[in-house]
């Protein structure tokens, strides 16, 4: 496995794979590695000859009060995790080669970063866009693998990838769930235990918003009071619970199209957590 310590190194190896006709995947993450990101690995082994995976956790997606510097964090063990799944290079920058001095360029997908997780952390996507499409430009991937779990930030990257021409296969993965039903992510690492218990409300509260829904249920305010239900019982405070296009991520006042998405983001103690279903499918 490569080592890349400089976006330079990770040009070069891409720039490399590509002359020799090699289709090249690259996933993007911030470390702490989890099963949810192995899956994406695998999944970019199935659509690439070679893969990278980004390891860099990007400050200019964590607004002032956010948890940057608490962010967990374990390279080796990134490191191991990436080896036994057969990744072909890790690349992981210093935040001054990512954004050295003199730094002045941002990206920004309008519309799509207004609501839900960008209304509640300004300049949050403005941070994943921008270090997103640095990592687009360096590699040059042919596709590149991202959890759903991020819905808002999946749909703001695939368009991206359209807007600005860059050629990239932007392939979404499945949640990957604990087998209590837990959203697999580096988070749930802050959590105590009687605080992950409270955790599974998220899920929980989709579980009844789809069973609501498959007994005929078709209204957004029934819908989401499912999901309210389940976190006020687990208290957790609610941080939004909206129903929205899946891609356009514009509210839907009910869900009879059959491609509607139900996306619940809430605090358990100090700790922000996500999680989101399709639903009326
Ligand atoms: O989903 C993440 O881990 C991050 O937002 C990403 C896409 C790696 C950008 O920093």
């Amino acid at each position: 496995m490569h080592l890349l310590r400089t976006p330079a190194e990770l040009s070069e190896w891409t720039e490399t794979a590509r002359r020799q006709g090699r289709r090249v995947g690259l996933v993007p993450t911030m470390g702490f590695l989890h099963r949810g990101h192995t899956s994406l690995m695998e999944a970019s082994h199935e659509r690439a000859d070679l893969t990278a995976v980004s390891i860099f956790v990007n400050p200019t997606q964590f607004g002032p009060n956010e948890d940057l510097a608490r962010y967990p964090r374990d390279l080796e063990g990134d490191l191991h995790k990436c080896r036994e799944v057969k990744v072909d290079a890790v690349f992981t920058p210093e935040a001054g080669a990512m954004y050295p001095s003199g730094h002045r360029t941002f990206v920004e997908v309008t519309k799509l970063e207004d609501g839900l997780c960008g209304g509640r952390r300004p300049g949050h996507f403005r941070g994943v866009a921008t270090v997103v499409t640095q990592l687009f430009a360096l590699a040059r991937p042919h596709v590149a693998v991202f959890g759903e779990k991020d819905w808002q930030q999946l749909q703001i990257v695939r368009r991206l990838a359209v807007d600005l021409h860059l050629g990239v296969e932007v392939v979404g993965m499945p949640i990957v769930r604990e087998a209590d039903g837990l959203a697999m992510s580096s988070r749930n690492a802050y959590l105590s235990g009687p605080e992950r218990t409270r955790a599974l409300a998220l899920s929980r509260g989709l579980q009844a918003a789809r069973a609501r829904w498959a007994a005929g249920e078709r209204g957004a305010p029934a819908l989401c009071d499912a999901v309210r239900g389940e976190l006020r019982a687990g208290e957790v405070r609610e941080d939004y619970v909206e129903l929205v296009d899946p891609s356009t991520l514009e509210p839907l006042e009910r869900a009879d199209r059959g491609d509607a998405r139900l996306l619940v983001a809430g605090f358990v103690g100090k700790t922000r957590l996500i999680d989101n279903t399709a639903i009326g499918c």
